[in-house]
């Protein structure tokens, strides 16, 4: 049932990159602002070893970080590293600051890497008492500092997910095992201030693909009971969980979420109609994901699902000050719907006007994901810059570009240039000083 193309994962800008680079004083165009200090972190997989198999999944590979550093209107510093001492399948999806902690992450059982400031190797943590894996995708509450997350682990782990909760000083608080049929893939989840929520979608293992040696053993199943958990915030037990029907779809990434006034969840998403299904080497190939609304109802125990945005969007990212919140403005990687792997476009959502601004990065220029960092003490909820790498295949380099929030098609604040390109990869954050 296997369909491969030849992977495209290892040409372009998906290529990896082999040298450790440290470079200082980066050239500048146009002007940082001086209040804005800290790091602009970045990771993806980059193959230590260049890949037998032209199937060589994007999703595996080694871990490399990219980071920035920025203050005194300067960029003080670039560096890029791996995250691991050995080869193989580690920490390679995303990379937070918490608790003062550097940390690489992935999801499905490498433990989080820490890091030093300065992107060293520090060591695997599992955070005070992680039962399992952890998740390249936990999310900030920011009125508590709490990350939530929802775990699983390969292989030995693969009837059951863990529902898991991390104080504000870095501490395993809460850990609910919550059973599962099979061992799905879930990426990601939804936080309220009242309920998590777990994806159980219908991509997960094929255990004779497993056994068969296959180095990425997930694909689509068409009979899989879809469905979405919401764990309420006051859960200990996993009989607390309120499972809610869901048409079979899939998804990565939610831009955010909320309790609406009538008790419902509201959960805006990148959505795919399928994934790995015809084709497993690649996200982009079965479908094309469009922004959605999933509102979860967990009286009928029913999703409803509606089309927002049926262009490309993918990396959606809000402020984190309004992460679990209601909200109204969303970014997202914009892409072709005919023609590319990668995203050509930053868009900004305004959620209550139902309109978007477009920054169009010239068709040479392909965009990675979108991050919003608020001013301090921010007058509105968009009163700040958006910081996005762009690879321009021209000049076979990438810049860290800073845009005015309000204004993202405008003139960039700042162009940062970067000594090498950075490889497409996949998630970062901004940790402030
Ligand atoms: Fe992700």
């Amino acid at each position: 049932m296997t369909i491969y193309d030849a992977s495209p994962y290892m040409t372009g800008n998906f290529a990896p990159v082999s040298e450790e680079v440290t470079a200082h004083d980066l050239l500048v165009t146009g002007s940082i602002p001086d209040e804005l200090s800290g790091r602009f972190l970045r990771n993806g997989p980059n193959p230590r070893e260049t890949p037998v198999s032209d199937t060589h999944h994007w999703f595996l590979g080694d871990g490399m970080v990219h980071g920035i550093r920025i203050s005194d209107g300067k960029a003080q510093w670039y560096r890029n590293r791996y995250v691991g001492a050995g080869s193989g399948f580690g920490p390679n999806t995303s990379i937070i600051g918490h608790a003062g902690k550097t940390l690489a992450i992935v999801e499905a059982g490498p433990l989080p890497v820490e890091l030093d400031d300065e992107l060293n190797h520090i060591g695997p943590t599992d955070l005070g008492g992680l039962p399992s894996g952890y998740t390249a995708h936990p999310k900030l509450d920011p009125l508590t500092g709490e990350l939530h997350a929802v775990c699983y682990q390969w292989p030995d782990q693969v009837d059951k997910v863990h529902y898991v909760v991390v104080d504000r000083e870095g501490t395993v608080t809460k850990s609910i095992p919550i059973s599962t049929p099979t061992m799905p893939m879930i990426h990601d989840m939804a936080l309220t201030q009242t309920y998590g929520a777990v994806f159980d979608l219908p991509v997960a293992v094929d255990f004779e693909l497993a056994m068969g040696g296959s180095p990425f053993p997930l694909r689509w199943f068409n009979d899989y009971n879809a469905r979405i958990g919401l764990v309420p915030r006051t859960a200990n037990a996993e009989d607390e969980v309120i499972w809610c029907e869901i048409d079979p779809c899939f998804a990565y990434h939610p831009m955010n979420s909320y309790d609406a006034d009538d008790g419902t969840v509201v959960i805006d998403i990148c959505e795919y109609d399928s994934m790995f299904d015809q084709d497993r080497n690649g996200p982009f190939r079965d479908s094309r994901p469009r922004l959605a609304r999933w509102t979860v109802d967990p009286t009928t125990q029913k999703v409803r699902r509606e089309t927002l945005d049926d262009g490309v969007h993918e990396f959606p990212r809000v402020s984190d000050a309004v992460g679990t919140l209601p909200y109204r403005y969303g970014y997202t990687a914009g892409g072709n719907p005919n023609t590319s792997e990668w995203f050509y476009t930053t868009i900004k959502h305004d959620m209550a006007a139902n309109t978007q601004e477009t920054r169009n990065w010239g068709g040479h220029c392909e965009a990675g994901e979108p991050l919003f960092i608020a001013r301090e003490s921010a007058a509105a909820e968009d009163d700040g810059w958006v910081m996005v790498l762009v690879f321009d295949a021209e000049r076979n380099a990438t810049d860290l570009v800073l845009l005015d929030a309000t204004d993202i098609a405008g003139d960039p604040v700042a162009t940062i240039e970067l000594p090498q390109r950075v490889p497409h990869g996949f998630h970062g954050n901004w940790v402030s000083d």
